[in-house]
Formats: structure tokens, C-alpha cells, sequence
């Protein structure tokens, strides 16, 4: 953003960053690039066998999914301010190999949810919420916006890991309700692309912990533990919303064994860096509370209305 490569504080940010960890971002984000160019949104077959019956066991899912995953484009914006001087192969990642990658992967859900007879996706691409302003402004004190920076990565992990086992589900039942070809050809070649930005998250996420002051590491902890919510759930509606993909991709059917070791999925990553002192601690508890929170207001709205 500032092309400061000569200013102090960036020649002591380097310093300080291990260059193994920037190099491997470097090399991995290049290899995403190279590996992962976004699918052509007419590449996939969207021809369904019974797409009412598609739209009536996987609406929600495909709505919200499509929602997310479009929303990128606001998230892009969150990350201008929340991080004014972030690393540059952190912004080469997210603005040039993230955004195209994942935006595509909603055009093409929206696609088939169009073509399915659902309504076209409602993004929210514009509204920043007040609390990146804030972190924003604190981030121009390297070390606050190493904190956010933390934060971002650490959602980052959880995000990408809840799409990996999101679009598992979503393979699996679409091919056992016969609907190959969408499975084939739109949700798998989406799949493959979610594990190369965990990765990412992941590698970054290892590489700053290890370089946090100990009240860095305790403001993080705090953050984290106030603000976890579910990917794209901001609202109540949508946090019920997310309970209802769960709902629909079976997690929840599996009793509470299947959303605790969702949680697990979600929460393994921050569980060994934030919370490794913690012997014997299985999820972080917050990741666990947000996602029952989730499946018990899907489950008050469907008791209202069964088709949710
Ligand atoms: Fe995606
Ligand atoms: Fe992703």
C-alpha cells in the first residue's frame, strides 16, 4: 500500500518477521496463483435432476454459501482499513488470489441457486462496520495492528476450515441425491481451492504467534474469545441462518457428537497456539457456545416454520 520498503518501521517489521515465513507465504501464494485460477463461471454443468428437490434440502446452505463467499468483496474493503501497513505478500494474497478465487465460488453457487429457482444472492459489498475504523486507526501503532493482523489470520483458519467441511457435506449429499453433475463440476472444483487458503491462514497465523509480546498474546486471547462468530454470521437472522446450514448439511442431525466435533474442526488450530497452556482443554469453549447459540436459534425458527 505505502511502497515504504526504506521506512524504519517496515526495515524493523522485516527484521523481526522470520524469513522463512515470508518466503513460504511468498512461494505458496504464488503456487495458488499459478494452480488455482478462478473457475470460469461457465465451466461447470448445471444440470440438475430434480432441482426442487435440490433447492428444498440444500436452499439454505447454497444461499448462505453464496452470500459468504460474495461478500469477499466487503471483506477486501474491512482489510484496507483494518490493516493500513500489513505485509505485502498478506495483501498480494487476499486482494489478487483470494478475492478472484472466492468470488468466483459465488457466482457459481449463485448460478445453480438461480437455475435451482431460489433467489439470486443479497450480498452485503459496502458496509464496514465501525470496529474496523477503530482497529484501523489504532493500527498505525505497529504493534496494535500486529494484534489485528493475529485476528485475521486466526478467522481466517477457522473460516476456510468451516467451508472445507461445509462443501464436504454439500459433495456428499449432493451425490446421494443423484445430482453428479453439480457435485462434479461446481462443488468439487470449489473444494479443492478452501484448503490452499487455510494453509495460508495457518502458516501466517504459526509464523506471528511466535513473534506476539506476552500482552499481545493476552489481547488476542481477550479479542478473540469477545468476537468469534461463525463465518458470515454478523446478525441474529444470520447466526440463525448458519444454524439452519448445519441443520442442512447434518451436523447437528448427528446429535451434539457432530457439532462438537465440527467445533473441534474449526477450533484446532487457535486451540494449539492460544490455548496450548490449557492441558486438557478439547475446543475452545467460545467456538462450541457460538455454534450451539447457531443451531438453537435454527431450531426456534423451525419449530415456527418446519420448512427452515
Ligand atoms: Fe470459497
Ligand atoms: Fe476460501
Amino acid at each position: 500500500m505505502t511502497g515504504a520498503g526504506t521506512s524504519p518501521r517496515r526495515a524493523g517489521r522485516r527484521r523481526r518477521r522470520p524469513f522463512s515465513v515470508e518466503a513460504r507465504l511468498a512461494e505458496h501464494v504464488d503456487r495458488l496463483a499459478d494452480e488455482h485460477p478462478p473457475i470460469p463461471v461457465d465451466s461447470a454443468d448445471y444440470s440438475m435432476a430434480r432441482p426442487e428437490l435440490l433447492a428444498e434440502r440444500f436452499g439454505p446452505v447454497l444461499t448462505y454459501m453464496s452470500r459468504v463467499e460474495l461478500e469477499v468483496e466487503r471483506n477486501v474493503l474491512e482489510l484496507n482499513i483494518l490493516l493500513p501497513d500489513p505485509p505485502a505478500v498478506d495483501r498480494h494474497f487476499y486482494a489478487d488470489v483470494w478475492l478472484p478465487q472466492e468470488t468466483h465460488h459465488g457466482l457459481l453457487l449463485d448460478r445453480l441457486q438461480s437455475l435451482a429457482g431460489l433467489p439470486p444472492a443479497d450480498p452485503d459489498l459496502t458496509k464496514v462496520d465501525f470496529s474496523y475504523r477503530l482497529l484501523g486507526s489504532l493500527g498505525r501503532w505497529s504493534a496494535v495492528q500486529d494484534v489485528s493482523r493475529m485476528l485475521y489470520y486466526l478467522t481466517g483458519v477457522a473460516t476456510e476450515q468451516s467451508a472445507i467441511l461445509a462443501y464436504n457435506k454439500l459433495h456428499q449429499g449432493l451425490l446421494e441425491l443423484g445430482e453428479r453433475a453439480v457435485a462434479a463440476t461446481i462443488v468439487a472444483p470449489i473444494r479443492r481451492q478452501e484448503p490452499g487458503h487455510f494453509a495460508y491462514y495457518k502458516i501466517a497465523a504459526q509464523g506471528l504467534w511466535t513473534e506476539l509480546a506476552s500482552w499481545q498474546k493476552w489481547l488476542v486471547r481477550t479479542l478473540r474469545r469477545h468476537t468469534f462468530e461463525p463465518v458470515g454470521a454478523y446478525t441474529k437472522k444470520q447466526w440463525a441462518e448458519f444454524g439452519a446450514v448445519m441443520h442442512h448439511l447434518g451436523i447437528t442431525a448427528e446429535g451434539g457428537g457432530g457439532l462438537t466435533r465440527y467445533a473441534q474442526q474449526i477450533g484446532r488450530v487457535e486451540l494449539e497456539l492460544l490455548w496450548a497452556q490449557k492441558q486438557g482443554l478439547r475446543v475452545p469453549a467460545y467456538v462450541v457456545n457460538s455454534l450451539k447459540s447457531a443451531a438453537r436459534l435454527a431450531a426456534a425458527e423451525r419449530s415456527v416454520s418446519p420448512s427452515k
